[in-house]
């Protein structure tokens, strides 16, 4: 495994390699949601480049920019461990060492996918994080060249909103998306669920649980807002909502694939999750 900390370094590997590259954009902390698309990665290609960077700036005022976890020693420990399983590939992790280092002093651009995917959902209360992450994001991709980049569905609207971005600029790489890695009661695996309590982890089931059992009841004749009225009473909910899975656009007879999403504050963490229908 290669560890790259600078950019300048980043590219010169870059051009010296000949590899067609799988790429893992992630902001550390990692658990087995992350390394389900390392692995994948690895299998599918020769060459995996993972990126460590807390992004600062698709976190709003007041959030928790400033006390995320920073696991940057054991992240690494765990990635050589994981690439010791894959003999012939190679894993480059580019973990910047600076916020400078990704945005130089006078980085002044803005790479905005201006449609409803980044106005609905998380955007609502997280008004420029999208934008935060599709800059980022097309920043490490003209770093990286991949051909193929992975994005868990855990975050549904940013895979939405990253395909777009693909599609829209002929970027030439393939979004793959993965599946949500649970625990074994069915919390989403997340680096925020370690801000819960113990009686917090508990509360924290009500948004999966509600999303299994909207999936239960869902028909063609359901009554989502009546749903909504008996399950999300309780104070917490920031949204409960279902989309067409393709496009996150208002639900149509014609729509063979739903997706029901829900952000749930437990205390001060904020949970997302969804369910494909
Ligand atoms: P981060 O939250 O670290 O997530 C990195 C990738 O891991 C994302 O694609 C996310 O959807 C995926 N992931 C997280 N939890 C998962 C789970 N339980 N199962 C499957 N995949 C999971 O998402 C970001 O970082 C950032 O916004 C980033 C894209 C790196 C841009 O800064």
């Amino acid at each position: 495994m290669k560890v790259i900390d600078n950019k300048e370094s980043l590219q010169k590997w870059r051009a010296s390699s000949a590899d067609e590259v799988g790429f893992v954009p992630t902001m550390g902390n990692l658990h087995r949601g992350h390394l389900s698309l390392v692995e994948r990665s690895m299998s599918d290609n020769d060459t995996t480049v993972v990126s460590i960077f807390i992004n600062p700036t698709q976190f709003g005022p007041g959030e928790d920019y400033g006390s995320y976890p920073r696991t940057l020693e054991r992240d690494l420990q765990i990635l050589d461990e994981l690439a010791a399983n894959f003999k012939d590939k190679h894993l480059v992790v580019f973990a910047p060492r600076t916020n400078e280092e990704i945005y130089e002093n006078d980085f002044q651009t803005k790479v905005v996918v201006n449609s409803h995917l980044t106005k609905i959902l998380c955007a609502k209360t997280r008004p420029s994080h999208f934008e935060g992450v599709t800059t980022v994001v097309s920043l490490l991709f003209n770093l990286v060249s991949p051909k193929r980049a992975y994005f868990g569905k855990k975050d549904y609207q940013q895979l939405k909103t990253i395909e777009r971005m693909v599609s829209d600029l002929e970027l030439p790489i393939e979004i793959v998306g993965m599946e949500i890695i649970r625990e074994e009661d069915g919390l989403a695996l997340s680096s925020r669920n370690q801000y819960l309590s113990e009686g917090q982890r508990a509360q924290a089931l009500e948004l999966r649980n509600t999303l299994v059992e909207l999936k239960r009841n869902y028909s063609s004749d359901f009554d989502f807002e009546s749903f909504k009225f008996r399950y999300c009473g309780q104070p917490g909910w920031e949204y409960l909502e279902i989309y067409s899975a393709s496009e996150l656009l208002p639900v149509t007879a014609s729509d063979s694939k739903i997706v029901a999403l829900g952000a749930l504050k437990v205390g001060k963490t904020r949970l997302i999750d969804n369910i494909e229908i």
